[in-house]
């Protein structure tokens, strides 16, 4: 029985490899369905990816400071990727859920870590330390690899597209409401300094911004440090019954 059934089997496989015609139809509907199997979910993207509370759009500082990071390549030496492995999760906290970089267009979670990953580095430090580090690294860990960004300091931030750049994250599914972008160069100018007045309007807009330290004119380096704040601390673990490790 069991040989006969072999047998049936094999013959086709014969002809198959006989006919090259056949062979590549074969293949082609083969790869087909490898295909269709890793593209099919991209269409469901809103039902793959869990929401998770606490996750929200970046405000508009964050948002320019993220920029920022994008535009000097902090990725070549930063992952925002905390894995699963024991070793990471002791180190660095939770590990990353995918809703954590749900609205980040594009996504940093970068391949190289010449320097520790980010994905958690909101609140480990103050806001003085980062102005100080940033500028001058070396000062902080004197055995640093890490460059010199205190150009970022003198210069000005360019926040004029701000808006436009809310609502073209808007196109692509980042739930910003009218508000939001109504608001958007008044928030980031009142999250750019610790005393500003509109700082309370700006954190119910966006819960758990970061007043930068910034005096007067909002500088680059202010965006960039308000969006290291930001990272890794919208999820509260603790209140999805997860308790928070040692960082
Ligand atoms: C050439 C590689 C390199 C580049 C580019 C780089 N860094 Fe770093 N970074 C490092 C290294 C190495 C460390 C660890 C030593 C230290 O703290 O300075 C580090 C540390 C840090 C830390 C402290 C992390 C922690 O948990 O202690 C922060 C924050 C940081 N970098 C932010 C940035 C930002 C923002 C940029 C882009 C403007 C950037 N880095 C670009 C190499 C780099």
């Amino acid at each position: 029985m069991a040989t006969s059934g072999l047998r049936r089997f094999l013959i086709p496989h014969a002809l198959i490899e006989k006919n090259t015609f056949l062979l590549l139809v074969l293949t082609v509907i083969v790869v087909a369905i490898g295909g269709i199997v890793e593209i099919v979910p991209l269409f469901t993207i809103e039902t793959t990816v869990e929401h998770v509370k606490g996750v929200r759009p970046y405000s508009p500082l964050e948002l320019a400071g993220r920029n920022i990071y994008v535009r000097e390549g902090c990725y070549v030496c930063h992952s925002q990727q905390i894995r699963t492995l024991k070793d990471e999760v002791e180190r660095y906290g939770h590990y990353s859920l995918a809703a954590e970089s749900m609205y980040d267009r594009p996504f940093q979670w970068g391949s190289k870590r010449i320097g520790p990953d980010l994905a958690r580095v909101g609140g480990k430090y103050s806001n003085d330390w980062h102005y100080g580090h940033l500028k001058n690294p070396q000062a902080l860990v004197p055995e640093s690899l890490m460059p010199r960004y205190a150009f970022l300091a003198d210069a000005p931030l360019n926040y004029d597209l701000i808006a436009e750049h809310m609502r073209t994250n808007r196109v692509l599914g980042v739930p910003y409401t009218d508000e939001q972008i109504a608001n958007a160069k008044a928030d980031l100018v009142a999250q750019a300094s610790p005393q500003s007045e509109g700082l309370e309007a700006v954190q119910k807009r966006y819960p758990k911004a970061v007043a930068a330290s910034g005096h007067g004119r909002v500088t680059e380096l202010d965006a960039l440090v308000a969006y290291l704040q930001v990272l890794g601390t919208m999820v509260d673990f603790a209140d999805l019954g997860v308790e928070k490790l040692q960082q």
